[in-house]
């Protein structure tokens, strides 16, 4: 069949490396199913599931539980991650032998913040057994500090999640040209500034830090945007839980700052794309001969309101409602089908 894609802009999916679909152990606040629905609808069709669920996704049981939902229901292509330790507590390492089977990426969930010692190691066996380590190092950029410099002596592979502050991205700055390996992300929401007191993990920077942070995408300091999808229920929102959902509109929040910014759509495809992609190693497959497509179709003059009430995910919790952004996601193509329409 032919698609009319007239006046629209072909680009390839999304990959997200940063999730929390929840399942198992929050199932009012998202699922499998409808995580990946969301994504799907927000043009992507790879997503990395982090590890906090309940019980934690630290052993084979769990990994398999859901490794096993995710094929009954195989929307979108998904990496579940595997914590680093046993109960995302920081003190005992999990059977990564085991764990190596189904994942090579693993979250340090805060280990590093609390045990120097064990981070170090955790580092040293990243590079003996070839795994990636995701770490969470703010609010406190000193802890990204000393985490670069064990990560210089030990030459493990890292990825920092959500940086937001202009002193992590100097920090950054200054090893990335010394020439240590690793990659950081940065949120769609942290690249704007929002006076607001809505929590999320990290805090919203000051318009300083929003600056650093589009600075550092224009000059190549920042690998990837990950969404850190963050769903929860009203009720636990105002309890207090940190987090946004926002999948869905992930694209058009990056679009639109990249278009006051006169940042590129290559850029763009870059960073939510082909460095994700790289960080997974499936560069390789995406040029696969006779590999059918992974595709977005975006419309880049169409604008909207944020209306989470319109979401797919359960989470409706976002401070964008009512906000305008520019590009919408029209339709996704994963592996040669349509998956998604609007
Ligand atoms: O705001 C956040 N919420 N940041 C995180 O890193 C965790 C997430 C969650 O699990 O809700
Ligand atoms: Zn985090
Ligand atoms: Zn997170």
């Amino acid at each position: 069949s032919v698609i009319n894609g007239k006046g629209l802009t072909l680009m390839p999916s999304f990959i997200d490396l940063h999730v929390h679909l929840r399942d198992p152990g929050y199932l009012y606040k998202e699922d499998l199913y409808t995580g990946q629905r969301a994504a799907l609808k927000g043009g992507f069709t790879h997503i990395c599931a982090m590890a906090n669920t309940n019980p934690v996704c630290d052993n084979k049981k769990t990994m398999e539980y859901i490794l096993n939902k995710h094929k009954k229901n195989n929307h979108c292509n998904l990496t579940q991650i595997s914590s680093i330790t046993k109960g995302l507590q920081g003190k005992e390492l999990i059977d990564l032998e085991e764990m190596l089977k189904y994942t090579k990426l693993f979250s340090d969930d805060g280990v590093n913040v609390d045990n120097e010692e064990l981070f170090e190691e955790v580092l040293k066996l990243s590079k003996e057994m070839y795994f990636t380590i995701l770490t969470h190092c703010e609010p406190e950029a000193e802890v990204i500090k000393r985490d670069l410099e064990l990560l210089e002596n030990t030459e493990g592979n890292l990825h920092i999640c959500h940086i937001s502050l202009k002193k992590s991205l100097n920090l950054i700055k200054k090893y990335k040209d010394k020439g240590i390996n690793f990659t950081c992300e940065v949120t769609p929401h942290h690249l704007f500034h929002w006076n607001d007191k809505y929590r999320v993990n990290p805090s919203f920077g000051k318009k300083e830090d929003v600056n650093a942070m589009i600075k550092g995408i224009k000059e190549g300091y920042i690998d990837i945007i990950a969404t850190d999808h963050a769903p929860h229920s009203e009720e636990d929102k105002l309890k207090g839980s940190p987090g946004i959902s926002g999948i869905e509109v992930a694209f058009s929040k990056v679009y639109t700052v990249f278009k006051e910014n006169n940042i590129s759509l290559n850029k763009l495809s870059e960073m939510m794309s082909y460095n994700p992609s790289r960080i997974l190693e499936l560069e390789e497959a995406l040029v696969e001969e006779g590999k059918r497509a992974d595709l977005v179709l975006v419309d880049l003059n169409q604008s909207y309101s944020v209306d989470s009430s319109t979401f797919i995910s359960k989470g409706k919790n976002t401070p964008f409602n009512g906000r305008r952004v520019w590009g919408k996601v029209m339709m996704t193509i994963r592996d040669g089908e349509i998956v998604y329409k609007d």
